[in-house]
């Protein structure tokens, strides 16, 4: 396997609701716009929805990448694709034909996501993740912004990195929920293609630098990535 840059998707929960196009700009140079869909059901949190998504698309050219932590992504994720979002991340636990909803969201554009909370196991899921573009590893319980990383997940993204490198699966292996300069070598060392960062980029005096920082660490901390 030949080394890629790593990426990293700013999560706009930590940002400023009323300020998303300037919150999106703000982070000029990151990979992914990481935007999370929480409906109060899946999760205990609400945020925003289709038409929020739609309007900040319009704004940004920066590739969205849509974590939908909502019941029912069977009947509500395919939208966020044909709206036009680069990936729209699924959880396993909240689909009930999660291949079904991945080939609707490829069929409408997009890159699917398969998402998997801290105590879900993945062995049950590696047979669908064919299907999938993206593994979300959940390293926070979903919901908020601010936890502190779960390092127990790491052994599920060794799993899907060695499953990568040995030509198994396609998929891109994304990181999710604590995320900072303390956390992201691990990370990176485990295995991890994209760093989903909130807190450490939004809460950083200039998000933009926050994120070059993170890549370039990332990016010197495992043969599989290289800046
Ligand atoms: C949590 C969200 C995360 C969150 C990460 O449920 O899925 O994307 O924004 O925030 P930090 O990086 O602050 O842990
Ligand atoms: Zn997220």
């Amino acid at each position: 396997m030949s080394p890629r840059p790593p990426l990293i998707a700013p999560s706009i929960l930590s940002a400023d609701f009323a300020r998303l196009a300037d919150e999106a700009a703000a982070v000029e140079g990151a990979d992914w716009l990481h935007v999370d869909v929480m409906d109060g059901h899946f999760v205990p949190n609400l945020t925003l929805g289709l038409p929020v998504v739609e309007s900040l698309l319009a704004a940004t050219d920066i590739p969205m990448d849509c974590h939908l932590m909502i019941d029912d992504p069977d009947r509500w994720a395919p939208p966020y694709a044909e709206a036009g979002a680069h990936n729209v991340t699924i959880h396993v636990e909240a689909a009930a034909d999660p291949v079904g909803v991945a080939r609707d969201i490829r069929a409408a554009g997009a890159k699917a996501g398969l998402s998997v909370k801290p105590g879900t196991p993945l062995e049950p899921y590696l047979e669908i993740l064919r299907d999938f573009d993206t593994l979300l590893v959940m390293s926070v319980e979903p919901g908020f912004g601010g936890q502190s990383f779960i390092p127990d997940v790491l052994s599920k993204v060794r799993t899907a990195r060695r499953l990568v490198d040995a030509g198994e699966l396609t998929i891109l292996v994304e990181i999710d929920g604590g995320i900072n300069a303390d956390t992201i070598e691990a990370a990176a060392e485990a295995g991890v293609d994209c760093f989903v960062a909130g807190s450490a980029v939004y809460g950083a005096e200039d998000p933009a630098a926050a994120v070059a920082a993170l890549r370039r660490q990332a990016g010197a901390a495992s043969p599989h990535l290289r800046c």
